[in-house]
């Protein structure tokens, strides 16, 4: 499959991603000027940058994206700190084939400032999710999580390096499952291939 990652931000889930050799053939941001765009220069992955206020509304902007995205020949999506919500058109488009990686354990601490909030509230445990991509917000199907510890020592940076460090070992191998249809959506359950569900807590 051809898939685009969606960016916004730093990057280092995407670079996570081409170093583990995902087929990724196109880098969408909706920020200029960010390190994610130098990670695709780095990689030769042609990269383009739609910025939300260049649209009068926001169904203009995904609609824009949807084309691009179509224009590519995309069959599949990887949000990696795309910090936009999807419009339903866009979902529709890629449902079962759309996933986004959040730094909690998902259903606690949606939205963002997720790694923060957890922090706060201060949980031993939290860690990171991967979902296939639904109408709402961070709230789709679940395809993996790594449990991550909070030591009591940690400082918010301390927990944040760990849970990168999680994120970058787990989304590359799960978009690997999901383009090699090792795990698929059906209707709303998560299904893998047989007994191949080992990916969990062991990758
Ligand atoms: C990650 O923590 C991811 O979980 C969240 O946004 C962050 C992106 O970081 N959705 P990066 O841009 O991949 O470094």
């Amino acid at each position: 499959m051809k898939w685009a990652a969606l960016v916004g931000g730093y990057g280092s889930n995407l670079e996570a991603m081409l170093e583990y050799g995902n087929p990724v053939h196109l880098v969408v941001s909706h920020k200029a000027n960010v390190r994610a765009l130098e990670v695709a220069e780095k990689y030769h992955i042609p990269a383009a940058v739609l910025l939300p206020k260049d649209f009068r509304v926001r169904e203009a902007f995904d609609q824009a994206l949807l084309n691009l995205l179509q224009r590519e020949n995309i069959d599949a999506l990887a949000l990696a700190g795309y910090l936009r919500w999807l419009d339903p058109a866009v979902i529709a488009q890629y449902r079962g084939r759309a996933v986004n990686l959040h730094p909690a354990l998902l259903p606690s601490f949606p939205g963002l400032g997720a790694v923060e909030q957890a922090y706060r509230h201060g949980v031993f445990w939290t860690g990171v999710t991967v979902h296939f991509i639904d109408d709402g917000h961070d709230t789709g199907p679940i395809i993996a999580q790594a449990a991550v510890p909070r030591y009591r020592e940690d400082t918010l940076e301390d927990l944040r390096e760990r849970i990168q460090h999680h994120e970058h070992r787990l989304y590359p191998r799960i978009v690997e499952a999901v383009d090699t249809g090792l795990v698929r959506l059906d209707g709303q359950n998560v299904v893998w291939e047989e007994s191949k569900s080992w990916i969990n807590g062991h990758y």
